[in-house]
């Protein structure tokens, strides 16, 4: 049955009492969030006080990144399990500031998702293509190829733990939304490759979310899309206000699905 999947990628903001509130309005809101999986991933020195707070609650917490070594000298980086450690379910890898602010190359990202996958985490595994890069005409050669680069250790069974989010740089931190014509086409695309890198089973399962811009008011239209199973929600998920009606139209929708 299909799930909407809506995580919160807090970037490099909030203080620790901002994060811990929120956290707490998060929890007290979203309850029993039934069919709709919601997720929070705060900066990696508020994932502890977080992970405790939401701990048995319906919100999972994610981190933002790591690095793909079990450990050693890697003066400032986190690792895989220590992420586990402090209660993170889900690890944001690829994202498109890791790719284009700090160079992260293909292969690392490659590693990371498999060393999430080891150290038993769910890898939420960004992709998108550029401005220019769509002006070009190339949004599926390098969307297909980052999704398969990134997916490249990852077998059928681990699939089930892989979430897919379609990120086109253009429209993250801009306002500038995708139209959810454009999600959606991309979204069945990087769908009809995961069918043919793994099995159309695989497929129907993957969780592939839109992110770039998502608010209160263009959530529904987004979210309605066949092939749009959540959001990776940035600047909307650092308020209450903003981040819950993003929630309740995932909510909605999963209603209206099963009458
Ligand atoms: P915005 O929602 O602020 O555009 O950010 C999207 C994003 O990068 C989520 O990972």
């Amino acid at each position: 049955m299909r799930t909407l999947f809506i995580a919160g990628n807090w970037k490099m903001n909030l203080s620790k009492d901002e994060s811990c509130k929120l956290g707490e309005q998060l929890r007290d809101a979203v309850g029993d969030a039934g069919d709709v999986r919601v997720a929070v991933c705060p900066p990696f020195v508020f994932l502890d006080p977080l992970g405790a707070l939401l701990d048995g609650s319906p919100v999972a917490i994610g981190a933002q990144n790591m690095h793909p070594e079990i450990g050693g000298a890697f003066t400032g980086e986190v690792s895989g399990s220590m992420l586990k450690d402090v209660g993170c379910e889900y690890v944001i890898i690829g994202h498109s500031e890791r790719r284009h602010v700090f160079g992260e190359t293909e292969d690392f990202i490659a590693a990371k998702v498999t060393r999430a996958l080891a150290d038993g985490l769910k890898p939420i595994v960004c992709v998108g293509e550029t401005l220019a890069q769509r002006e070009s005409s190339e949004t599926q050669q390098i969307v297909c190829r980052q999704v398969e680069s990134a997916l490249n250790g990852v077998d059928n069974d681990a699939m089930s733990l892989i979430t897919i989010a379609y990120e086109p740089v253009w429209a993250i931190g801009t306002g500038r939304t995708a139209a959810p014509e454009q999600a959606e086409e991309v979204h069945a695309i990087i769908r009809s490759l995961i069918s043919d890198l793994f099995d159309s089973g695989v497929a129907d399962n993957v969780v592939i979310q839109y992110g770039g811009s998502v608010k209160p008011d263009n959530a529904t239209d987004l979210l309605s899309r066949e092939n749009v199973d959540g959001a990776l929600v940035g600047g909307a998920s650092l308020k209450a206000e903003t981040f819950i009606p993003i929630i309740e139209s995932a909510r909605s929708i999963m209603q209206m699905g099963q009458q």
